[in-house]
């Protein structure tokens, strides 16, 4: 028989040590740039170790800024030191945008307590009154106080309301024989302005912004991680630089510089590669970039398909800076071609507002003096995408759409 076909892979040397560590979900025992951030959290919660409650806090930041890195690391510190003082601390973290209807958050942070799972809340068909009840319970059962974790909490709330909220910060008012924090993590910045007032103050007690990192301190972040999961001597000249200057330009995200440093030396690896160079670097640029766009484009709603390839039909054809009646022309023949009967044309201006809002195209207005207002509108997908392609692949409808010729008009 012949040879395995997973062996040259497992055989080869990876310029890789331990590919885990560069993972974003890995925690790192050193968070460098995060001291101020860190020590908020920890002037916060010591207050368990002293049996006391800890404040309410809300941790706001782009992602990417090491938000639930920094939590995790001290929580993890937390549980430590409260077992060697003999102090009974949990902490559960419940991620809100994989786990996200209010029950089901509820559900899990009452069966994270109790290991029996003939007696976990089941994944659905209790009232909310019962699934509070069994938390209480088995709070007060396991006593100590309890730190719960709320990750991406505004994805809950922008869906479902902060209703499940009001009781949560009230639980400490009914507990027995336990005490209860609780910090929410957010990226959207505006996220206390979801919120009912009292909400907002019972939880926002203390409130820690993450701030963006530039590109020196992001060069520091991947040297630590690149140390530990990275074959010594394999990284080229620049290539750290590279990706930390690249990951500054978005908005400081610490998780787009890992991406980027562990998809190049994953595409050196591939290529057979005795060193991971700054061409690596820009492979790996082009991939995320495409990984990321790609749902975009393909789950735009079909009009919406309609209208951004309206965009492109002009740019291909020389006209650039299009106005929405510009647009607007080249839609109605793609609707024809696509036989579907074409949306107002007022309604183009929102299409396209979301388009901006998804970054495919930009969208600047101009004052025409007297004569008003116009929008000067150009898309703005990176030149290594095809969106046509995808869109094609996408929707079976916009096969007529882009095989059919078009005559355009040319601005004389
Ligand atoms: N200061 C830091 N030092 C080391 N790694 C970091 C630091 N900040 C962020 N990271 C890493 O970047 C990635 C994203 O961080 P994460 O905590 O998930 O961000 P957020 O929760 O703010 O979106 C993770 O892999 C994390 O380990
Ligand atoms: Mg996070």
């Amino acid at each position: 028989m012949s040879e395995n076909i997973f062996n040259h892979l497992l055989t080869s040397d990876s310029l890789f040590k331990n590919r885990e560590v560069l993972h974003h979900g890995f925690i790192p025992e050193n968070l460098p740039h995060r001291d101020k951030e860190i020590e908020s959290l920890v002037h916060n919660l010591v207050e368990a170790l002293h049996g006391q409650i800890p404040s309410n806090m809300i941790l706001y930041g782009q992602p990417g800024l090491g938000k639930t890195a920094a939590t995790r690391h001290v929580c993890q510190q937390l549980l430590a030191r409260g077992k060697e003082l003999g102090r009974t601390i949990h902490t559960v973290e419940v991620n809100c945008c994989t786990v996200d209807t209010k029950y089901r958050v509820l559900a899990q942070l009452a069966n994270d307590l109790v290991e029996d799972s003939s007696k976990h809340v089941p994944f659905t068909g209790w009232p909310t009154d019962k699934v509070f009840d069994r938390l209480r319970e088995n709070m007060d059962s396991l006593g100590g106080v309890h730190i719960f974790v709320l990750d991406e909490i505004d994805h809950l709330v922008k869906r479902h309301g902060d209703d499940i909220l009001y009781p949560l910060t009230s639980l400490n008012y009914e507990l027995r024989n336990s005490r209860c924090c609780i910090i929410g993590i957010t990226n959207d910045l505006q996220f206390t302005d979801l919120l009912d007032a009292r909400i907002a103050s019972r939880l926002g007690s203390e409130d820690v912004a993450f701030s963006p990192y530039n590109a020196q301190q992001i060069e520091d972040i991947l040297e630590h991680r690149a140390h530990a999961g990275i074959r010594e001597g394999v990284l080229s000249e620049g290539v750290i630089k590279l990706c930390s200057a690249l990951a500054a330009q978005e908005h400081g995200d610490a998780r787009r510089a890992l991406d980027l440093l562990r998809v190049a030396v994953h595409k050196a690896d591939i290529k057979g590669a005795n060193s991971v160079s700054t061409e690596h670097v820009r492979l790996a640029q082009n991939q995320l970039q495409f990984d990321q766009m790609t749902p975009v484009i393909s789950s735009l709603p079909f009009h919406q398909k309609l209208v951004l390839y309206s965009i492109l039909l002009n740019e291909t054809n020389g006209l650039t800076n299009v106005s929405t009646g510009e647009i607007y022309s080249v839609y109605q023949m793609a609707c024809h071609n696509a036989s579907v009967t074409p949306l107002v044309s007022r309604s183009i201006g929102n299409v396209v507002k979301n388009l901006d809002s998804l970054g495919l195209v930009t969208t600047k207005t101009t004052s025409l003096g007297r004569y008003g207002r116009s929008n000067r509108i150009n898309s703005c997908i990176p030149s290594n995408i095809n969106p046509i392609p995808i869109m094609l692949e996408a929707d079976e409808g916009m096969k007529p759409v882009i095989n059919a010729a078009y005559r355009l008009q040319s601005r004389l």
